[in-house]
Order: C-alpha cells, then sequence, then structure tokens
C-alpha cells in the first residue's frame, strides 16, 4: 500500500477529533488480518516488541489522519499489526506526552481508535520511577491502580459517542486480567511486583519532597504517561492492564542524579522480560477469545 502526503487527508481534520477518529480508524481497518485480542501500547524503550510481530504490517502516525507526524513528535511512531504468540494484536509504538504540549484529545487519540475498532483490551506499557522501597530499577510492577495528578482529564468536555460522562473508576485496572498477569509470570518465573501508578505531567522530574508526598499517596511508581488513556478507555468500557517498568529509583531515593538517557538505558536490560511477560498475557487473551 502506498500512501501520498496529498491524499492524505490528516492536514485537513482537528488532531484528536471525533471526526479524525474514525478517519483514522478508517486507514487502519484494512490492515487488521482478524480482530486484535488486544491493542497494546509500548512505552519509552519498550518499541522492540512491536518488531516481533509475525506477519508484521506498519503504518506511520504520519499517515494517520489527526496524528501528529513524526516531524513533531521527533521520534518514529507507528501502529503495527501482526500476531504475537500467534494472537492478533495491534500495537502502538510511541506515545504522544502532555508534556510534548499535545492536548489530552491527541495524547489519547489512539485509544479511541482502537476502541472504534471494536479492540476489546487495553494493554499499557511504560517506563516509571520506583517509589516503593522494594521497587529497585529493573522491577517490573503490575498496576493495581492509578492517580491522575496531571491536573487534567481527557473526558473534559463534550461527551462523545460511545463513551460516558461520569465512568466508574474502581476497576480502572481490571482484576481478572491482574490475575492473569500474575499467573503468567508465576509461570515464566518473571519476578513481578504490583502497585500504584501515579501519573504526573512532567517533564521535569520530581524532587525529593514530591516523591515522598507520592509515597503518602500510597503511589509505588511515578510516571509522565498512561492516566489519560486509562480514563478513556475505561470511559469506552476497555478492559485495561497495565505493566510499568521501573527504569530508576525516584528522586532523593539513591544518591544518582535522573537524566533521561541513564533512565532509558536502565530500561533496556529489563525490557526483553517485560516482551516475555506481555507475549505470555497476549497467548491467554488468544485462548480465552476462541
Ligand atoms: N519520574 C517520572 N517519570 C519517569 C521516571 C521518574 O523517575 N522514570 C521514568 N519515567
Amino acid at each position: 500500500m502506498s500512501h501520498t502526503s496529498e491524499s492524505h487527508p490528516s492536514s485537513s481534520v482537528t488532531p484528536g477529533s471525533s471526526e479524525a477518529i474514525l478517519l483514522a480508524a478508517d486507514v487502519i481497518r484494512p490492515i487488521l488480518a482478524e480482530p486484535p485480542v488486544c491493542f497494546g501500547v509500548l512505552g519509552s524503550g519498550l518499541g522492540a516488541l512491536a518488531h516481533q510481530l509475525e506477519e508484521r504490517v506498519a503504518i506511520p502516525f504520519s499517515e494517520i489522519p489527526g496524528f501528529p507526524s513524526v516531524a513533531v513528535t521527533g521520534h518514529a511512531g507507528e501502529l503495527v499489526f501482526g500476531y504475537l504468540a500467534g494472537c492478533p494484536v495491534l500495537l502502538q509504538a510511541g506515545r504522544f506526552h502532555g508534556y510534548e504540549g499535545y492536548s489530552p484529545d491527541v495524547v489519547v487519540a489512539p485509544v479511541r481508535v482502537a476502541a472504534a475498532l471494536e479492540i476489546p483490551v487495553l494493554l499499557v506499557t511504560n517506563a516509571a520511577g520506583g517509589i516503593h522501597r522494594l521497587f529497585d530499577p529493573g522491577t517490573l510492577m503490575l498496576i493495581s491502580d492509578q492517580l491522575n495528578l496531571t491536573g487534567d482529564n481527557p473526558l473534559v468536555g463534550p461527551v462523545r459517542k460511545g463513551e460516558i460522562r461520569f465512568p466508574d473508576m474502581t476497576q480502572a485496572y481490571d482484576a481478572e486480567l491482574r490475575a492473569v498477569a500474575r499467573d503468567v509470570a508465576l509461570e515464566m518465573r518473571i519476578p513481578l511486583q504490583e502497585g500504584v501508578y501515579a501519573g504526573l505531567r512532567g517533564p521535569s522530574y520530581e524532587t525529593p519532597a514530591e516523591i515522598r508526598m507520592l509515597a503518602h499517596l500510597g503511589a509505588g511508581a511515578v510516571g509522565m504517561s498512561t492516566v489519560h488513556e486509562v480514563i478513556v478507555a475505561r470511559a469506552l468500557g476497555l478492559q485495561v492492564l497495565g505493566i510499568s517498568l521501573i527504569t530508576n529509583s525516584g528522586a532523593g531515593l539513591s544518591p544518582q542524579k535522573l537524566d533521561h538517557t541513564e533512565v532509558l538505558e536502565a530500561g533496556a536490560e529489563a525490557a526483553p522480560r517485560l516482551q516475555r511477560l506481555v507475549r505470555g498475557v497476549v497467548a491467554r487473551l488468544g485462548v480465552a477469545e476462541n
């Protein structure tokens, strides 16, 4: 399939608008050889999973209506369909972050597209700072719940078609899916902790005082993504599973200063473990479907 920028309608639609979501879904639908069992969002340093798919077909963000182009985000982003452990999945490699200046509407657009494609499960991953004393760099943390501390909410404004005004968030992260993840981790002998993810706007890392505050609030880990995507997923009825890769200790908990490059490097060591876990979970989702 060849796409040309001339024929591409993205320049004429408002990014993140309902119209853009439907147009984006129309662009993605033809590459779905089968209905995906889940939509996986790959966090910083976790994009390699998208390259492990079999029969993979990728569409760069620049060819998806209403998605900011690579030129803006500064890194390659794409949606990729393919098979993981024999199960059809759609993966998002590269994210739009609020700290880059994107509105919540743009940040959550890929999740809304997944819902428009009737994908039932959102699997979110992210890199995060560890707050719980036991969550050393390299720890995988199953997200049990979240704190949206961004000061914003992607559902503000008119209620969109298919969404609800006041979605219940008591099961933001699905209990059954968490049980599946724990089970798979045990079977694969992958250590898996569990805790609350605090989502902040960023882009500065936290101060030691902020990390102490987050610890008091019950957060196990902190990051700059995920919470808005999960809110919209729940408003649309998707079940959510979230896993954080702890790349560093929260500010002040270790003598080291935080440096983005070092954070990513630390993540690289643990990424293969997270990939194995995701593969195992997806295999179970595929079984549940049949
Ligand atoms: N804080 C916020 N976001 C992060 C961190 C952190 O320490 N590590 C990776 N993402």
